[in-house]
C-alpha cells in the first residue's frame, strides 16, 4: 500500500493515543496510554486531571509510537490532530502538540473531528494483516461512545448526513451509570459486559425507547428504569442505606444482562432498519461501546439476513485511539485540508447537521 505516512494524535477524553497510518489504512505505530485506572476512584472522568495527564504522557507516547513504527517525525508526510469534540484541556495539550511538531518540521498539519475518527477506524489494517476491501458507500454507520450516540449515512468520504441521535444520555453514558448503580466498577461498559455474562436467567424485562419511526436514541427511561428496581431491590434487601453492600451477584448478572439486552436490541434494529431504508451496500460500527460483544455479534447476525456486510473494527479500535484520527486525516488531507497554526480546540464540535 502506498499513499502518505500520518502522525496521529488523539487526546479529546482520557486515552492519549499516537499513531503513525499509511495511505489512512495500514497502521505502524498506534500506542495508547490510558487513564483508567487514574480516574476510577472517582468514577468518572475529572477534566483537569485528564488535562495534566495527557500533558505527562504525549511525549512519551509519541516516543513510543516513533519507536513502534521505525521511523522518525521526518519521514512523516502530515501530523493530524483531533480538534473536537471534548473536554478543552484535553483537546489542548494534542493540538498544542501536533502544531509544534508540525511547525519544527514544516510538516502539513490536519484537524480531524473526534466523531470522524469512530467511523473511519472501519479503514484501518492492523499492521500484519491481510488488505481486505474498504467499506463500500453508501453506508450506514452506527457511533456508540461515552459522549456521543448517533447514526449517519455517507454516499462518500467526509459527507455525513445525521440519521440520528440521542435525544438524551449517550449509550456509553448508560452502561456507565448503570454500572455504578449495579456497584460494578469504572468503566461501567466493559463491568456490564462481563457482569452480563455469568447471567443464569434471561428475563429481567428493561424497557425499550423505540421513539416510533425514527432514528433517535433515548436512554434516560431505561437508567430511571434500572434506578428504580435497584432501590426497590436494595430496600427489600435491607440495604439501602449502604452504599458500601450490594444485590447479590447473580442478580446484578441478571439485571446487567437485561440493561445490556435493552441498549443492544434498541441499537441493532435501528440499525438495520437505517440500512435498509438508505439502501446503504455496508454497514460501520464503532465507538467505545462497539467494544461490546454482544452488540457486535447481534449486529452481525441481523446483517446477515440482509445481506450488507458489516464492518467493526477490533475492539483496541473501537475505544479512542490515534489510529482513527489517521484514517480520517488521510481523506482530509487527500482532499486539500490545511489547518493553520491559529488552530484551536472546538469542544462542541458537530460532525453533520440534518
Ligand atoms: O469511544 P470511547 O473510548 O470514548 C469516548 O469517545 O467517549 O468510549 C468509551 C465508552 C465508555 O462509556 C465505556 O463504558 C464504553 O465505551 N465501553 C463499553 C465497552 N467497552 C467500552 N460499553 C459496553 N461494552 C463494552 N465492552
Ligand atoms: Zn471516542
Amino acid at each position: 500500500m502506498t499513499g502518505p505516512l500520518i502522525l496521529a494524535i488523539e487526546s479529546s477524553c482520557d486515552e492519549t493515543g499516537i499513531a503513525l497510518v499509511e495511505g489512512g489504512r495500514r497502521i505502524h505505530a498506534n500506542v495508547v496510554a490510558s487513564q483508567v485506572a487514574l480516574h476510577a476512584p472517582t468514577g468518572g472522568i475529572v477534566p483537569e486531571v485528564a488535562a495534566r495527564a495527557h500533558l505527562r504522557w504525549i511525549l512519551p507516547v509519541l516516543d513510543e509510537a516513533l519507536a513502534d513504527a521505525g521511523a522518525t517525525v521526518a519521514d512523516v508526510d502530515a501530523v493530524a490532530v483531533t480538534h473536537g469534540p471534548g473536554l478543552a484541556g484535553s483537546l489542548l495539550v494534542g493540538i498544542n502538540t501536533a502544531k509544534t511538531i508540525a511547525w519544527v518540521h514544516g510538516k502539513p498539519l490536519v484537524a480531524v473531528n473526534h466523531l470522524e475518527g469512530h467511523v473511519y477506524a472501519a479503514w484501518l489494517l492492523d499492521p500484519a494483516q491481510d488488505e481486505v476491501s474498504e467499506p463500500l458507500f453508501p453506508l450506514v454507520a452506527l457511533v456508540v461512545s461515552g459522549g456521543h450516540t448517533f447514526l449517519v449515512e455517507m454516499h462518500d468520504h467526509l459527507e455525513y448526513r445525521l440519521l440520528g441521535q440521542t435525544v438524551d444520555d449517550a449509550a456509553g453514558e448508560a452502561f456507565d451509570k448503570v454500572g455504578r448503580l449495579l456497584g460494578l466498577g469504572y468503566p461501567g461498559g466493559p463491568e456490564i459486559q462481563r457482569a452480563a455474562s455469568g447471567a443464569v436467567n434471561h428475563d429481567a424485562a428493561f424497557p425499550r425507547a423505540w421513539l416510533g419511526d425514527s432514528f433517535d436514541f433515548s436512554f434516560s427511561g431505561l437508567k430511571t428504569a434500572a434506578r428504580r428496581i435497584v432501590d426497590a431491590e436494595r430496600a427489600e434487601a435491607g440495604i439501602a442505606g449502604d452504599p458500601e453492600a450490594h444485590l447479590p451477584e447473580p442478580r446484578v448478572a441478571e439485571l446487567a444482562w437485561g440493561f445490556q439486552d435493552s441498549v443492544t436490541d434498541v441499537l441493532v434494529a435501528k440499525t438495520i432498519r437505517a440500512a435498509r431504508a438508505t439502501g446503504a451496500r455496508s454497514i460501520v460500527l464503532g465507538g467505545g461501546v462497539a467494544a461490546n460483544a454482544v452488540l457486535r455479534d447481534r449486529l452481525l447476525a441481523e446483517a446477515t439476513g440482509l445481506g450488507v456486510p458489516v464492518i467493526i473494527p477490533r475492539p483496541g479500535l473501537c475505544t479512542d485511539n490515534g489510529a482513527m484520527i489517521g484514517a480520517a486525516a488521510a481523506r482530509r488531507l487527500a482532499a486539500g485540508e490545511r489547518a493553520g497554526l491559529d488552530l484551536d480546540a472546538r469542544p462542541s464540535l458537530p460532525l453533520a447537521s440534518q
